[in-house]
C-alpha cells in the first residue's frame, strides 16, 4: 500500500482547559480524496488548523511522506505542499483573481511586478482543472458566485506544486449546480495525484467524490475507512454516536 503524504499519530490538542482533540490518527494518501467528516465542533477545523501550523499540537507526530515533520506555523506547512482553503476563504473582493492567487507571493521582474507571468500562470491553472466559467482572470472576485470563489481559492492552493490541499466545507454555501462543480474540481484535483481532504457535513458530497471517509466524533477518530466499505446510514452513525456496529470509538 502507498506510503500517506501526511499521517497524524496521536495528536493531542487543548485550547486552555478545552480538550479539542484526543489522540487523534489521520492517514491522507496521494491521488485520493478523504473526507473528514463529524459533527458540529468534532474538532475538524482544529485539526486542519494542526496540519496547517495554525495551532501547534500538545502532543503526538505528524509524519510527511513518511518522515517525521514539525509544522511551526503555516509557512512550514506550505513548504511542505500543504495548503488549506479555509472556510471564510480569505480572498480579497477589491482585487482581481490573479491578484488573489499571487497575494503576498507576487513574481516580479526585478523590482517590477511581472504581470503577464501572474495572468499566464493563473490562466493557466484554472485551464489546467478545466475551469471554464471564469470569464476573465482580470475580474474582481467581487463579480464571482460562490462557486466561482471557491474555484478561484482552490486554484490558488494549487497553484504552488502543492501535494495535499485541504478544504474546509467548500460546498457548504452553495447551490446545487455550483456544488457540483466544486466535486468535480475536487476529484480532478485527486484525479493529478494530489491528496486531497474534503470536509464536509453533506453525505451525498462525501459519498459522490471519497475516496476514505474519516469520522471525528467529539474530538477522537472514531473510523478511518474506504468509501466502499460503508453505508451512508454508517458513517451518520459514526458522526451521530461514535459508533456503528464493530466500528467506532471504544466504550
Ligand atoms: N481557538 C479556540 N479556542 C478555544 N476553543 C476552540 C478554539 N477553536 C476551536 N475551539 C473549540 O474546539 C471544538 C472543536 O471546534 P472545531 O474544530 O471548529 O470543530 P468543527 O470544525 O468540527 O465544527 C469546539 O468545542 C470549539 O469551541
Ligand atoms: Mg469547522
Amino acid at each position: 500500500m502507498d506510503t500517506p503524504v501526511i499521517e497524524l499519530r496521536g495528536i493531542d490538542k487543548s485550547f486552555g482547559p478545552v480538550h479539542v482533540l484526543h489522540t487523534v490518527d489521520f492517514s491522507v494518501y496521494p491521488g485520493e480524496v478523504t473526507a473528514l467528516v463529524g459533527d458540529n465542533g468534532a474538532g475538524k477545523s482544529t485539526l486542519v488548523k494542526c496540519i496547517g501550523g495554525t495551532h501547534p499540537i500538545d502532543a503526538g507526530e505528524i509524519l510527511f511522506e513518511g518522515e517525521p515533520v514539525q509544522i511551526g506555523n503555516p509557512r512550514d506547512a506550505a513548504e511542505l505542499g500543504i495548503e488549506i482553503v479555509y472556510q471564510d476563504l480569505a480572498l480579497c473582493d477589491n482585487l482581481d483573481i490573479v491578484q488573489n492567487m499571487f497575494l503576498g507571493r507576487e513574481r516580479k521582474h526585478g523590482i517590477v511586478l511581472d504581470e503577464y507571468g501572474m495572468e499566464e500562470l493563473a490562466g493557466r491553472t484554472l485551464a489546467g482543472l478545466s475551469v471554464r466559467t471564469v470569464k476573465s482572470v482580470r475580474q474582481k472576485v467581487a463579480s464571482l458566485s460562490g462557486g466561482q470563489r471557491q474555484t478561484v481559492a482552490i486554484a490558488k492552493a494549487v497553484l504552488w506544486n502543492s501535494k495535499v490541499v485541504i478544504l474546509d466545507e467548500p460546498t457548504a454555501a452553495l447551490g446545487v449546480a455550483q456544488t457540483q462543480q466544486v466535486l468535480e474540481l475536487v476529484r480532478r484535483l485527486a484525479d493529478k495525484g494530489l491528496a486531497v481532504v474534503l470536509i464536509s457535513h453533506n453525505m451525498n458530497d462525501v459519498f459522490a467524490v471519497s475516496d476514505r471517509i474519516a469520522a471525528l466524533y467529539l474530538g477522537r477518530m472514531a473510523a478511518q475507512v474506504r468509501t466502499t466499505d460503508v453505508t451512508h446510514s454508517q458513517v451518520v452513525e459514526l458522526i451521530t454516536s461514535g459508533r456503528s456496529g464493530s466500528l467506532g470509538v471504544k466504550a
